[in-house]
């Protein structure tokens, strides 16, 4: 009975401080949205595509939608960390007609690759289903 009790009190401390590995929302982390905001990155994107826009196409594709397009990937980690640190190839969109971006510049002026490494993890680990 005492076991039970303490499970209960230790599931409610973790949702309380919302640290709960298994339940914890990761687009709503604040140091990887901090990261992402002193970047630059959230210039250009937003992580959930917005909602009843004002007609108004994101310069880049929302992390949400990107998450999803590499649900189960291979290589995407590794291949997204490049695209960020290079730059997208503008005659190669991926995101033609949903960016309005033509191109995502090379960010490596403004981020090292363990932190775009760290920053595309995150991406690829937000919830999409
Ligand atoms: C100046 C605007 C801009 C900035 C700043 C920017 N992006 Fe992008 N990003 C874009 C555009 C535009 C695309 C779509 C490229 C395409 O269509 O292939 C994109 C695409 C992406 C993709 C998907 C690439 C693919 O091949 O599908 C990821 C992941 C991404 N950005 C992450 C980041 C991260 C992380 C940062 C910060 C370090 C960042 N971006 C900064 C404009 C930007």
């Amino acid at each position: 009975m005492n076991t039970f009790r303490y499970a209960v009190a230790a599931g409610a401390l973790s949702l309380a401080l919302g640290s709960s590995p298994a339940m914890a929302d990761p687009s709503k982390d604040a140091s990887m949205l901090k990261l992402a905001a002193s970047s630059g990155c959230t210039v250009c994107h937003s992580v959930e595509p917005a909602k009843n826009a004002d007609g108004r196409t994101p310069v880049g594709p929302p992390w949400r939608d990107v998450a999803a397009r590499y649900y189960g990937v291979k290589d995407a980690q590794k291949q997204l960390v490049q695209t960020v640190m290079k730059g997208s190839n503008p005659y190669d969109s991926h995101w033609k007609g949903k960016a309005a971006g033509l191109a995502m510049p090379p960010n490596a002026v403004a981020i090292n690759e363990a932190d775009a490494s760290k920053l595309v993890g995150w991406i690829l680990s937000m919830d999409v289903r």
